[in-house]
């Protein structure tokens, strides 16, 4: 299939200094390992899909299911962003929800919006059918696209895998797919201890496979997903989401950084204890507050607010950029982020004034 890419457009802008400075590879790098950087590294969740007009274009053409699976697209589409605003990190564009796919449970998308899992998961019976063996096999199209992603990046800029952690994974899964309100999983954790941890630990060995995948095709590091763990109490934390994370992040056995994104969590030591590299930070708190709560030497991620690049104006938004920059400064593993995902709506002279202010600090 022809997708036009032009990897000369992914040469450094002429206002971003990591011409001078080596590669944008390089600075993540040594910030997933706690080193030294020049200015943080940055990359932003969701920084591919919706809110860019060539994804848009793209999408006229063909079905996010399409995109996805289609190594030579999702290549396409994941470097789109790289492009665009010299981030110094891709991620690799696919879904948390392949997962459960690959054991069994399909998705698909409905026409207002959300997905829909194809069959439901309901009790231990359901649970015990699902396949967790050979779920990076049947992710191949994932291997091909890192590939070709990894070809095009040359070395020049890091690129991230990923996977849903297994408490967010098995809220949608139990759910049937999007909802207000999340209830089912939290529901079967408290009611059938022995049936959610079944699914748990049916869940960690299939994302540890797939995250051993990702990783034996060279990418720079991993984030786990869990958007949903701020909806468990602190107290339930650890035993619904957090020891799943530890048990993944040890199998991994640091062959590659891990990075942490539990959305609303403050259950601090827990998050501590799972053993990541970085902590992703939602923008529900201060990321100083955040730091005074981990580890000296944790990695910490974050924490820019979403919501300013739809309805701020660009002097707003650089100016916020510029105010977390300067409370983390000097600190070593920091890396720029949203406090969560590029909303659709996102302005691009926003995220433009973002990437500049970054790219600027010195
Ligand atoms: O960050 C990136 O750029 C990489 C790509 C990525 C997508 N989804 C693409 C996507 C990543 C990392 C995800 C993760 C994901 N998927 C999460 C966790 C992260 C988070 O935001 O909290 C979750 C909960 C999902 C599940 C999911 N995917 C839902 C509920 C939906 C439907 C709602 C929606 O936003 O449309 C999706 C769809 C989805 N995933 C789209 C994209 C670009 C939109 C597809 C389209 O219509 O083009």
């Amino acid at each position: 299939m022809a997708v036009e890419t032009n990897p000369t457009a992914l040469a450094a802008k002429p206002w971003d200094p990591a011409a001078a400075h080596g590669s944008r590879r390089e600075r993540m790098r040594n910030a997933l390992n706690f080193l030294p950087v020049d200015r943080p590294p940055m990359w932003l969740m969701r920084q591919a899909g919706r809110c860019l007009p060539e994804y848009r274009a793209l999408r006229q053409k063909h079905s996010f299911r399409q995109l996805i699976r289609t190594p030579e697209l999702a290549a396409e589409v994941t470097l789109q962003p790289v492009r665009r605003f010299g981030f110094d990190a891709a991620i690799l564009f696919s879904d948390i929800l392949v997962v459960p796919e690959a054991m069994g449970q399909g998705f698909r998308f409905q026409d207002g919006g959300g997905v829909q899992m194809e069959s439901l998961v309901r009790d231990l019976s359901d649970i015990q059918k699902l396949c967790e063996n050979g779920v990076a096999e049947r992710l191949q199209y994932v291997a091909a696209a890192l590939e070709m992603i990894k070809r095009d990046l040359d070395g020049r800029v890091a690129l991230l895998g990923f996977a849903g952690s297994p408490w967010t994974l098995a809220n949608f899964m139990l759910e049937g797919g999007s909802a207000k309100r999340f209830v089912k999983a939290g529901e079967l954790f408290r009611r059938d201890r022995r049936a959610y941890d079944l699914l748990a630990a049916k869940l960690t060995a299939a994302v540890t496979e797939f995250l051993q995948m990702q990783i034996a095709r060279g990418v720079d590091a991993v984030q786990i997903f869990d958007s949903l763990g701020g909806d468990l109490p602190a107290a339930e934390f650890e035993a619904a989401s957090g020891q799943w994370m530890e048990k993944i992040v040890t199998k991994l056995n640091r062959h590659a950084p891990v990075i942490v994104y539990s959305k609303g969590t403050r259950a601090w030591d827990a998050l501590a204890r799972t053993g990541a590299n970085v902590i992703g930070i939602d923008h529900g708190i201060a990321l100083a507050e955040a730091e005074r709560r981990l580890p000296r030497d944790t990695g910490l991620q974050g924490n820019l607010d979403p919501a300013l690049l739809t309805a701020a104006e660009p002097a707003t938004v650089a100016a916020e950029t510029r105010l977390l920059l300067e409370q983390m400064r000097d600190r070593n593993g920091y890396i720029f982020n949203l406090g969560h995902g590029v909303p659709p709506q996102a302005k691009m002279e926003n995220l433009e004034a973002l990437a500049a202010t970054v790219q600027n600090f010195v």
